[in-house]
């Protein structure tokens, strides 16, 4: 994986962001095209595949797993799908780099199955925890190992997995999919509830395969003994990469950006609402719906922005937006406020502290607080930063320059490649000023 080997942005002050652009797919619809598709019955094809390491290291897993994966070339996929019972023993421990999302889910689809497997990952997703998943999994009869929660997991398989009501402690999508995985190999009626409407991808994949799954309102159940069947499946570009733009363009004069073919499932627009609650003038086009999720062109011209009270229940809806939306924050007038987002300390770093670091350095008044932050607008300064190996942090800091009053140097940049492979290049054809240097 790329945290091997350093890099860092020198991102120079000043520009607007202006043109036309499609960023790359979504990379949690990326996971579930290849998961399910592996354990459908006939061949699933998959356009706009997000070919980031994350979800090349799902492809990877079940390539090793005994799935025949083509691909993939310009984001086509062919997966010769196995059905329900048809993985194999991988010779090997399964490596998932630096993705919290194919280890959570895959933790679930392999307690169902009748080997077993060993999962690790790097340095970051080792110190993430597992327990939310392995405890729920538990209850349903499966026996995973791990070091006090953390990685590697040993999954044992041939265990009768039973049905379980479970209400999620957090509101998180991984932990759902990866019960909503286990519930498909589980005898009786597994229901899941959760606290606040998170990601919904699984489920519309699981109902677009003809799997029976059933949502009522904050509930889903989802039956075991079921059957996928193969579709093709149309990846969107990934509104949590589009987001590094929306924001640069609401935060540099003369902006006029367009973000083609964006998806925009209502569980992942937190970040449209809250930039227009801040001011911004953000419009929608094009507006249609590829294999049962809703997409857009998203245009984001520059307007002055102003500090709020983040709602909280946009909080789930906009998780992994937060890196970016903290820079609109340290960009607007007055003072913007975060609570109710404790989730952030667990992501590939500890986003709350990463970023009030950051933006401390940059000369803005940022105060971490246990749920949140509280910034107050002002103007961006320069300095080196430290991403701490964190894609969504080192893109941030580096559409911050174009508000900056000097050069930012943002460090330990690699893993940029795990969901936007392209981000300089598109950012440099964009407007921003960038150059990424090995070291
Ligand atoms: C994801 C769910 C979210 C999100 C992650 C992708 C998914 O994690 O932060 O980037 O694809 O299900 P949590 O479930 O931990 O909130």
């Amino acid at each position: 994986m790329s945290g091997q080997q350093q890099k860092q942005y020198i991102v120079q002050p000043g520009g607007k962001l202006t043109g036309e652009l499609r960023v790359p797919g979504d990379k949690s619809i990326s996971h579930r095209s290849i998961m399910l598709g592996a354990i459908a019955e006939g061949v699933t094809q998959v356009t706009g595949f997000l070919e980031g390491e994350d979800a090349l290291a799902t492809l990877t897993a079940f390539r090793e797993m005994g799935v025949k994966i083509e691909g993939p070339e310009a984001g086509r996929v062919t997966i010769h799908g196995v059905g329900m019972n048809g993985l194999t023993l991988p010779e090997n421990a399964l490596d998932l780099g630096n993705s919290g999302t194919s280890i959570r889910l895959l933790s679930g689809l392999l307690a169902g199955q009748n080997f077993n497997t060993v999962l690790k990952g790097d340095s970051s997703l080792a110190k993430r925890p597992m327990g939310r998943v392995i405890d729920p999994l538990a209850k349903m009869g499966a026996v995973i190992g791990s070091h006090e929660g953390k990685l590697p997991l040993h999954v044992q398989g041939g265990n009768a997995l039973y049905a379980i009501a479970y209400e999620l402690p957090m509101a998180s999508a991984q932990v759902k999919s990866c019960l909503l995985l286990a519930g498909m190999y589980a005898k009786g009626k597994t229901i899941i509830v959760e606290p606040a409407p998170t990601r919904d991808h699984s489920e519309r994949m699981l109902a677009g395969m003809s799997y029976p799954i059933e949502v009522d309102g904050n509930k889903i159940t989802i039956e075991g003994g079921g059957r996928l069947l193969a579709t093709d499946i149309d990846v969107p570009s990934d509104i949590s990469s589009a987001t590094f733009f929306m924001v640069g363009a609401a935060i540099a004069p003369d902006s006029d950006i367009t973000l083609r073919h964006v998806g925009i499932n209502p569980t992942r627009i937190g970040v449209i609402n809250i930039l227009k609650l801040m001011g911004a003038n953000i419009t929608l086009s094009n507006e249609a719906v590829t294999g049962g999720e809703p997409v857009a062109d998203i245009r984001v011209r520059y307007a002055p922005l102003k500090g709020i009270q983040i709602p909280v229940e946009q909080v789930p809806l906009a998780i992994d937006e937060f890196p970016a939306i903290f820079i609109a924050a340290a960009c607007a007038d007055g003072q913007t406020v975060l609570t109710g987002a404790e989730e952030l300390r667990v992501k590939e770093s500890d986003r709350i502290q990463a970023m009030a670091d950051g933006l401390t350095i940059l000369g803005i008044d940022a105060t971490a607080t246990d749920d949140g932050m509280i910034i107050e607008g002002g103007t961006v300064g320069s300095g080196e930063v430290d991403s701490l190996g964190d894609h969504r942090i080192a893109m941030s800091f580096a559409i911050a320059g174009l508000q900056a009053g000097g050069t930012i140097i943002i460090k330990d940049c690699a893993n940029v490649a795990t969901s936007f492979p392209n981000f300089v290049e598109l950012a440099s054809t964009s407007g921003l000023v960038l150059d990424e240097l090995d070291g």
